[in-house]
This record gives structure tokens, C-alpha cells and sequence, in this order.
């Protein structure tokens, strides 16, 4: 059993593993800030799911400020994945944001753990380092072309656990997730987006023809190759985390038009700035070194996140409380 820290442990994935490393037995230490990318209230929720527990310690705090040396004293893993998420909202004034979280938080927290002794240093990188990338499936030497601005600062935060690593033997791993989805998923992403249309009998909007693909990464899958990854994961190596189920965004319509019974309503707009145009793991090094194994088929998966909104809506029935995003997006 190992003392943990989860950054951005109020978020989307980092709840659930904050959660699941509970379970295991870890003593577990989150931080998040609550950055208002999206309703901070949702992940208040989040934190309050996890409840309380003798070995839970939850701090409020942005990482750009926060005393790292001292925190990370007796910590033997850290998970990073607090970060400014958001491939298409990256671009213009919004950038600072992403550049504080995603760059100088992660150097000040790789500065800090030089001189701690830890096991593992688990970052979250992200799938959209590759961009429009050169063959698919993908895999982790493929060059790196990423076409967003949050993509880039991933870039730049692979390349700084590698200095790191190199110079001072820091045992980094970076896990590159790709369209994570299922409960809590982030108001601002697709499923989402589009369950909460369906089951609110509002109007749909989809990005381009529909016919982008991504593969889609079931959020307890991601969370079994992360924890996998802090005690499998080769020191210095970027590991995909892809579910496997590559799928274009027409056919996600017809399998949520099936799984709500409800007849959608769609409008097409002009593909976004930023967005790849398809995105596929090739997960042979996470299989071999990390037994990652995606669990569910994507179906599977969104059945639980639809049942997850279904319950969300009966509890909480005003819009703004289900999932206010604070995101502008071009349409
Ligand atoms: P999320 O926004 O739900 O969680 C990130 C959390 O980090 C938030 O709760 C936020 O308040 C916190 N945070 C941000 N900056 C902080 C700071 N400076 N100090 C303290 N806390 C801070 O996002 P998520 O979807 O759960 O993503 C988690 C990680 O995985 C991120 O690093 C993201 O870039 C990466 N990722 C996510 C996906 C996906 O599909 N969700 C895919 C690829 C990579
Ligand atoms: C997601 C996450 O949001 C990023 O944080 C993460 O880094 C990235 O995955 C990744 O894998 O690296 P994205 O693939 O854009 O980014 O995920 P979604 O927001 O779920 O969008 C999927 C597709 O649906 C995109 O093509 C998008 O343009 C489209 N979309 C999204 C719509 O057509 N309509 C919407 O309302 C929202």
C-alpha cells in the first residue's frame, strides 16, 4: 500500500481514481482548485462522492501556489491530471489558463519532486498530441503534430517529465487518454453534450459532417492503466490509453438516439479549430507492460453514462445545477 497524491483529484478522471486508489488500500492525498473551466459546483459533487474516508485527505488549492516540497513529503506516487482541459477552447485570451495549469504547475510540481522519493510521477498527457496524426492506428513514436494550442502544452509537458527523467532520474510515465467518457464526464465534452440534449429534447449540435472518428476511452479502463501505470509503467516511457472502439461521431448519434429512445434533433455547423480529424491507439506497449484491457465495448459504456445522466436529471432537475458550462465554443 503506497501514500498517493491525485492532482485535479475533483475532476472527471481524477475523482474516479482518487476513488478506486481508496479501494485499493492506498492512502490517497487530492488536490484541485476548482478552476471554473467548467461549474465548479459539479466538482464539488465529485469530491463529495468520494466522502469520507480515514485514509482521504482532500486539500483546496491551485498547485501555481501551493508549498509542493512540503506536500509531497512522505508521498510515493504522484498522479498528475490536474490540468486546463479542452481541445477547442484553447485558442485566444483563454491560452494563460492553459499555460498556468498545464505548464507551470507541472514544472513546479516536477521541481518539487526531485528531492522527494518517489516511486512513480504518472502524468496525464493526452492523445491530442498527435494532432492529425501520421497513421492510424497510432503509436507513441509517431511524431508529435498536435492542432490545438491545448495540445501543444501537452506536448511541451511529455517533453518536460522526459528532461526530468534524464536529468535526475525522476521515474516519469505519461499516459496519453484518449476521449475519456463515462459518469462525470466533463459538461463540455460530446457525450455529454449530446445524452443531455437527448434526454432534455434539445437540439444537437455536431462539429463538421460527422464523420471524425475518435477512440473512445471508457473512464474506469483509463483509471485501471493509470494506477497500472504507477506500479508497471517502464521510468521515462509514454504509454496510449485508448479503449479500442474507434467510432464516428454519426454512429455515436444512432447508438444514444437508441440507448435514450429518444428521437434527436441535429444541427451540423463548421468543423471546430483544433479538432483532429481521427484518433486511434495502438495500445500494444500499455497491454504488454501495464495488462491494460478495456472492459467495456463502447455501447457498454455509454449505456452507463446515460443511466448515470437519467439519475442526474431525477435528483438535480434544473438545468444550470446539471452541468453549467462555463466553456464558450464557436459554433
Ligand atoms: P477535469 O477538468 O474534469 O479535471 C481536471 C481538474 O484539475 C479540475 O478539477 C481542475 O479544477 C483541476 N485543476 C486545473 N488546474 C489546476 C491547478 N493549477 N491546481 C490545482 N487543480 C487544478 O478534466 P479531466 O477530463 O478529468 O482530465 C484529467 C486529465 O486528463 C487532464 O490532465 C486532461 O488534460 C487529461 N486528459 C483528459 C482526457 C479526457 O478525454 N477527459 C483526454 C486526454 C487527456
Ligand atoms: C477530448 C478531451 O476533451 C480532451 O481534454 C482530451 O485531451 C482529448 O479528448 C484527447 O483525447 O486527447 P475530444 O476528442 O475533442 O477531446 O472529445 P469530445 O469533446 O468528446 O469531442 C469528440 C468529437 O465530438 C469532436 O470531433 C468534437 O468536435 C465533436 N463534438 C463535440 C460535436 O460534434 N458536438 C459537440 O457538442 C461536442
Amino acid at each position: 500500500m503506497a501514500n498517493v497524491l491525485v492532482t485535479g483529484a475533483a475532476g472527471f478522471i481524477g475523482s474516479q481514481l482518487a476513488e478506486r486508489c481508496l479501494e485499493q488500500g492506498h492512502t490517497v492525498l487530492g488536490i484541485d482548485s476548482f478552476t471554473p473551466y467548467y461549474d465548479p459546483m459539479l466538482k464539488r459533487a465529485n469530491v463529495a462522492q468520494i466522502g469520507a474516508h480515514p485514509s482521504w485527505t482532500f486539500l483546496e488549492g491551485d498547485l501555481v501556489d501551493l508549498d509542493l516540497v512540503s506536500l509531497l513529503d512522505g508521498i510515493e506516487v504522484v498522479f498528475h491530471l490536474a490540468a486546463q482541459p479542452g481541445v477547442r477552447a484553447s485558442w485566444g485570451q483563454t491560452f494563460d489558463a492553459y499555460v498556468d495549469s498545464n505548464v507551470t504547475a507541472l514544472q513546479r510540481l516536477l521541481e518539487a519532486s526531485v528531492a522527494a522519493s518517489l516511486e512513480r510521477f504518472v502524468f496525464a498527457s493526452s492523445s491530442s498530441v498527435y494532432g492529425d496524426a501520421e497513421c492510424l492506428p497510432t503509436s507513441e513514436d509517431a511524431h508529435l503534430r498536435p492542432v490545438s494550442p491545448y495540445g501543444a502544452t501537452k506536448v511541451l509537458g511529455e517533453n518536460l517529465c522526459r528532461l526530468y527523467h534524464l536529468s535526475y532520474g525522476l521515474p516519469t510515465v505519461a499516459l496519453r487518454y484518449f476521449t475519456v467518457y463515462g459518469p462525470r464526464q466533463r459538461p463540455d465534452m460530446a457525450f455529454n453534450r449530446l445524452i443531455r440534449a437527448a434526454l432534455e429534447h434539445e437540439e444537437i449540435v455536431i462539429y463538421g459532417d460527422g464523420a471524425q472518428t475518435r477512440d473512445f476511452t471508457f473512464v474506469s479502463d483509463a483509471v485501471d492503466g493509470t494506477i497500472a501505470a504507477a506500479w508497471n509503467g517502464v521510468p521515462g516511457a509514454v504509454y496510449n490509453l485508448g479503449g479500442g472502439s474507434r467510432t464516428s461521431m454519426n454512429e455515436v448519434l444512432d447508438i444514444i438516439a437508441e440507448l435514450t429512445g429518444e428521437e434527436l434533433t441535429v444541427r451540423r455547423t463548421a468543423r471546430q479549430t483544433g479538432d483532429a480529424r481521427d484518433t486511434a491507439a495502438d495500445t500494444s506497449d500499455a497491454r504488454a507492460h501495464l495488462g491494460f484491457a478495456p472492459s467495456r465495448s463502447l455501447h457498454e459504456g455509454l449505456a452507463e453514462q446515460v443511466r448515470w445522466h437519467r439519475k442526474a436529471l431525477r435528483s438535480v432537475p434544473t438545468r444550470s445545477r446539471q452541468g453549467r458550462q462555463l466553456v464558450r465554443e464557436t459554433a
